[in-house]
């Protein structure tokens, strides 16, 4: 038994015009790769965390085809929202979970138990500018007000839910998690986040989180050891479609 975890699949079965591979030869049939690598690596009785950005379906019918294909796909699939999932309302988690009851799970508002783990997760959010940047250097010499201050609106929404689904979990009587973001934990410019914070004061043992494509996003947040938690970046093009293994 053990517990994997990836992100961004940006599938598009029903909306070609879509397609990844306007985004470099990374993408080139990177659903067949990840396909091949999550059967080779994963057992019926493992867990996949899939953290986002799952299909470029602009609504549910648009999406069947993306969600099928992860239905199909080994083991037990939770599913967390990305930015770009517009199939997967907010407030219709629940209208999911009864679509795809036995097929797969999706985690917002909620937790999933993994043996003595719950875990936990929600979108989340960090600001990614517009920064304003010296030309030179590329130095951030400022950044937008009026977009930063959404920003915070949107954390802190962000944080409601993953609370919700901690507080649930807690209350159920677990006290190991490990926790999910879609977004990274901090922008280019944080250290700490409210999310971090989160994660420290329950005692997180790993933040997953992805959304970060190409080479120059990758080292935009927290990367390994970091105040006790162990955060790991997983977007699909950094681990070349490979899950990693977050628990045994
Ligand atoms: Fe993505
Ligand atoms: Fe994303």
């Amino acid at each position: 038994m053990a517990l994997y975890a990836m992100g961004d699949l940006h599938l598009s079965f029903s909306t070609p015009e879509k397609s990844q591979e306007r985004f470099g030869k990374i993408w080139k049939d990177h659903e067949w790769k990840a396909k091949a690598n999550i059967e080779k690596l994963v057992k019926p009785d493992d867990t996949l965390v899939l953290t986002g950005d799952h299909s470029w379906g602009g609504n549910l019918v648009q999406a069947q085809r993306d969600l099928d294909f992860i239905a199909a796909l080994p083991g037990r699939k939770i599913l967390l929202r990305g930015n770009h999932d517009r199939f997967w309302k907010a407030n219709q988690t629940q209208k999911l979970n009864d679509i795809y009851q036995g097929k797969l799970l999706f985690l917002q508002n909620n937790f999933y138990s993994y043996n003595d783990y719950a875990l936990v997760g929600t979108k989340g959010f960090c600001f990614e500018g517009p920064f304003f940047v010296d030309t030179r250097t590329n130095l951030i010499t400022g950044y937008d007000k009026a977009a930063y201050e959404e920003s915070v609106k949107l954390v802190e929404r962000e944080k409601t839910r993953l609370m919700t689904g901690i507080n649930a979990a807690k209350e159920a009587g677990y006290t190991k998690f490990i926790m999910f973001l879609h977004y990274p934990p901090t922008s280019i410019i944080q250290t700490d986040s409210e999310f971090t914070r989160i994660a420290e004061e329950i005692g997180a043992e790993q933040v997953i989180y992805s959304h970060s494509h190409g080479k120059e996003r990758f080292h935009d947040s927290i990367h390994g050891r970091y105040h006790g938690v162990k955060y790991s970046l997983v977007s699909g093009d950094y681990l070349n479609f490979k899950p990693i293994r977050v628990l045994k």
